[in-house]
């Protein structure tokens, strides 16, 4: 272990597997195989696990059984954030119904993916967040906000990062209190993570108030993400095993994996409570349910040693 100057000494490793993971797998996996990930997340150490969505069940089918999957986990344990998405008052009077404590509205940087996504645009769905999120937080339920398309959209090409940091704003305005870039198909690349930093700094938005969410498509989440963390960001999304993809973007290939994550932080000295290990031996056992090896380079390596 080697530190750094300039880094954070803890990391919230902000877990996405159950939800940006499984919402893009082609076959059904029964809620007890998922209910179990779950359970091996929390056990593996993790303190905030993004478990699923209450979105419409006709347009992402693989996460239908939101309800049933709350239900069989029961409520969050203390300290931890088991939060879902929602994007409408539907979607979060079933979340409330399901006991649930916080969740996270999800807008789009770009017209295109916000049609795509949401089928509305950009304003119209920032409109469709405001009641749900005041609805949320007036019954003491945390809310936290994505926007995707924050770097590179497959149908517009690059964007600005002032329009981002605009959206943004709006959102924390509006009353989310922890906002994640999603780096949706991950064409980024660090001086643009740069760039936008500095733009949400000119519209007054801290980087206390933001997370980072990168997709490894072109394999720079981790590039990204170092250079988020010497700019100040504390909390960073990844996925177990790199699982995800949205089913909505074209090209979104896996989250950065947790496990090269956890490999980075930890070979920096950098505290995050999750054990690498345990992290890995489920995603190999999850890669035996998906039928296909785990893309992340870390649980390659690691599964080599803890199997031999
Ligand atoms: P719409 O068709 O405009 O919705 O979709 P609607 O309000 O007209 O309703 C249509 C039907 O769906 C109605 O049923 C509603 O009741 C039902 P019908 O009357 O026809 O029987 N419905 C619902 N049912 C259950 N739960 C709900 C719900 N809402 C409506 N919440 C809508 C609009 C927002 C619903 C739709 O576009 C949608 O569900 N989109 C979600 C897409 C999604 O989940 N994408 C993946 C997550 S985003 C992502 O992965 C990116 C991220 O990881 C960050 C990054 O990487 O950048 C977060
Ligand atoms: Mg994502």
């Amino acid at each position: 272990m080697t530190p750094l100057p300039g880094l954070p000494k803890r990391v919230t490793v902000y877990e996405v597997g159950p939800r940006d993971g499984l919402q893009n797998e082609s076959g059904l996996i029964p809620v007890e195989v998922k209910a179990e990930f779950v359970r091996q997340l929390l056990a593996a150490g993790h303190c905030a696990v993004e478990t699923t969505s209450f979105v419409s069940p006709t347009w992402v089918p693989q996460l239908a059984d939101a309800a049933e999957l709350l239900a069989a986990l029961g409520p969050a344990p203390e300290g931890v954030r088991m939060p879902v998405l929602v994007p409408n008052g539907k979607g979060l009077e079933r979340a409330l119904a399901a006991g649930v404590r916080e969740i996270a509205v999800f807008g789009s940087a770009t017209e295109t993916f916000a049609q795509k996504n949401l089928n509305r645009s950009v304003a119209e769905s920032l409109e469709m967040f405001r009641p749900v999120v005041d609805r949320a937080r007036g019954a003491g339920v945390a809310v936290r906000g994505y926007l995707s398309m924050c770097f590179g959209d497959p149908w517009e090409g690059a964007v600005d990062p002032h329009v981002v940091a605009g959206h943004a704003r709006t959102l924390i305005d509006m009353g989310v209190t922890e906002l994640s870039l999603g780096d949706t198909i991950g064409v980024a690349t660090p001086g643009q993570v740069v760039a936008l930093l500095e733009a949400l700094g000119q519209q007054g938005v801290s980087v206390g108030q933001l997370a980072v969410h990168f997709h490894d498509t072109y394999g720079q989440a981790l590039a990204n993400t170092l250079i988020a963390l010497q700019h100040g960001i504390t909390v960073v999304d990844a996925s177990a095993g790199g699982l995800g993809g949205c089913p909505y973007a074209k090209s979104a290939t896996g989250n950065l994996a947790t496990e090269d994550l956890l490999w980075q932080l930890h070979g920096l000295g950098i505290e995050t409570g999750v054990d690498l290990e345990a992290l890995t031996r489920t995603s190999v056992w999850m890669a035996g349910h998906l039928g296909r090896p785990s893309p992340s380079r870390a649980v390659q390596a690691l599964a080599k040693e803890i199997t031999s």
